[in-house]
């Protein structure tokens, strides 16, 4: 089999590649200098869109229309972008054995590739119920979402079972992204999670309770409290057994119950911490040459002087862009500044769209029209810790509004009343 060198190989073709290769084209690379491998068959892409517009009975979004990088207002690079820069870009071919010390990736069909410098940005897989032994979770009835491939069964599935029965298992992300979208679909909706209220990991009870209001208001039924335990299927379609002991019948289920990063190619030969491989505020890792971007990453966030890893898009866009100016720059032996991330994290659903700035720590308050019967309700939340925002959330935000949430969760405002700061809500960050 050949083998194939480049100076720069990004393993992994998701939103951090896209964005990392537009970087390396801003800052001048030659052509067959770099290279993308992806298993996904696809360019580039802005992922959000397959749990949003992609699914929508009409208008659908489709590629190339959401190539990279248009989700953050710029280009979009569809495949012939790459071939115009000498960009590679081997498409369908899936790595899986990364040797570090060697500087080589194979591929599964045995292809062999050196690289110079590596930035891998894998991203992340699924957590199936099949991992938990939840019995019947291999049925062909029940759907995940993470790359294209996985969206285009399920737009298949929603064709062939129209206006029918989708039981949604999980209240994250994709559980209320995807409640949604199937409801716009016409099916009959029922979500499913264990949790006191959606979104445990960054709404309070207070904001949840708009969502499930307002998704209640449109038909999704919610059952809290409790999971899916098993599925039977047949000709009709699936049974889904919940621990409660409640049966619910689907044509559909998706389910979204987290997501894993894929690290297990190097395990072992790269330092990791909290679930990621463990960089710097360069994204480099401790083997030299070898850099991790987006979902893969455990970094240091200075704003809070601690090592997080972040599963959203705009970390993606951002992590990308730092490494490869890091990259570039020691070439040129110049430094650049540390990654100073302030976390952004966004959803929509419905006509529903909200924004969060910071971290959701301390104490919080609710302010505004959090009613969801009210005809424009808009309403947001601060994350109080010691006498500063830390943190702020806005539902129907104007783009200067977001901008205002965004800057005091930055500059972390002193507050010194919380209920002079429930009262003046919105009004509070917009001032600042
Ligand atoms: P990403 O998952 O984008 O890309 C990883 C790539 O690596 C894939 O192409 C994969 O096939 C490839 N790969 C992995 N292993 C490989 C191997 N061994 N060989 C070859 N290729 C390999 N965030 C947000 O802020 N707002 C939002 O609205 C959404 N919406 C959303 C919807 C859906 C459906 C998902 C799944 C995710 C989101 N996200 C989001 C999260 C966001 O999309 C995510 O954080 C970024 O895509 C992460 O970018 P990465 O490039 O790290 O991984
Ligand atoms: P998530 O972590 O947001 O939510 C997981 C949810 O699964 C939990 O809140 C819980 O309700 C539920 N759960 C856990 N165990 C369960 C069980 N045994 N049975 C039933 N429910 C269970 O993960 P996700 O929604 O699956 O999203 C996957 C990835 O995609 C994440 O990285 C997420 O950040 C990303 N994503 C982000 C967005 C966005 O930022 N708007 C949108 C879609 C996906």
């Amino acid at each position: 089999m050949a083998e194939k060198h480049f100076k720069y190989v990004v393993l992994g073709g998701g939103v951090a590649a896209g964005y990392a290769a537009r970087e390396f084209a801003k800052q001048g690379v030659k052509p067959g200098e770099l290279a993308i491998i992806s298993k996904e068959a696809v360019a580039p892409y802005e992922r959000p869109a397959l749990s949003k517009a992609y699914l929508f009975p009409e208008g659908a979004a489709r590629l190339p229309g959401f190539h990279v990088c248009v989700g953050s207002g710029g280009e979009r690079l569809p495949p012939e972008w790459y071939a115009e820069k000498g960009i590679e870009l081997i498409l369908n071919t899936e790595i899986v054995k990364a040797d570090l010390a060697s500087k080589t990736l194979t591929s599964a069909s045995g292809a062999s590739f050196k690289y110079d410098i590596l930035i891998i940005a894998t991203g992340s897989t699924v957590i199936r119920l099949s991992d938990f032994g939840v019995q019947g979770a291999d049925s062909k009835n029940i759907f995940y979402l993470r790359e294209i491939d996985d969206a285009d069964k399920l737009v298949e599935a929603i064709k062939a079972k129209k206006n029918g029965k989708a039981v949604i298992v999980g209240g994250g992300y994709i559980g209320l992204e995807l409640s949604a979208v199937m409801k716009i679909n016409n099916f009959d909706v029922t979500m499913v999670y264990p949790e006191p209220w959606c979104m445990p990991r960054l709404f309070t009870a207070g904001i949840a309770a708009f969502y499930e209001g307002y998704y209640a208001k449109k038909g999704v039924k919610i059952i809290k409290g409790t999971v899916a335990v098993g599925f039977d299927s047949d000709a009709n379609g699936e049974a889904v057994k919940l621990k409660d002991g409640r049966v619910l019948d689907a044509d559909i289920v998706v389910v979204g119950v987290g997501g894993r990063p894929l690290t297990k190619l190097f395990k072992g030969q790269v330092e990791e911490e909290k679930g990621g491989i463990k960089t710097d505020g360069f994204f480099r890792t401790n083997v030299p040459d070898v850099y991790a971007v987006g979902d893969v990453a455990t970094f240091p966030m200075k704003l809070y002087n601690e090592m997080r890893r972040v599963e959203h898009v705009d970390h993606a866009r951002k992590s990308a862009e730092q490494a490869v100016k890091a990259i570039k720059a020691s070439e040129e032996g110049k430094t650049i500044d540390e990654y100073d991330y302030l976390p952004y994290f966004y959803s929509r659903s419905f006509d529903l769209s909200w924004q969060f700035y910071g971290d959701n720590v301390g104490d919080t308050v609710l302010f505004g029209d959090s009613d969801p019967a009210s005809p424009k309700p808009k309403f947001g939340s601060y994350w109080i810790k010691d006498g500063k925002i830390v943190g702020a959330f806005l539902e129907s935000g104007t783009p200067d509004e977001n901008k205002a949430i965004a800057k005091v969760a930055r500059i972390q405002t002193p507050v010194e009343s919380l209920d002079q700061l429930t009262k003046e809500g919105l009004t509070f960050a917009c001032k600042i």
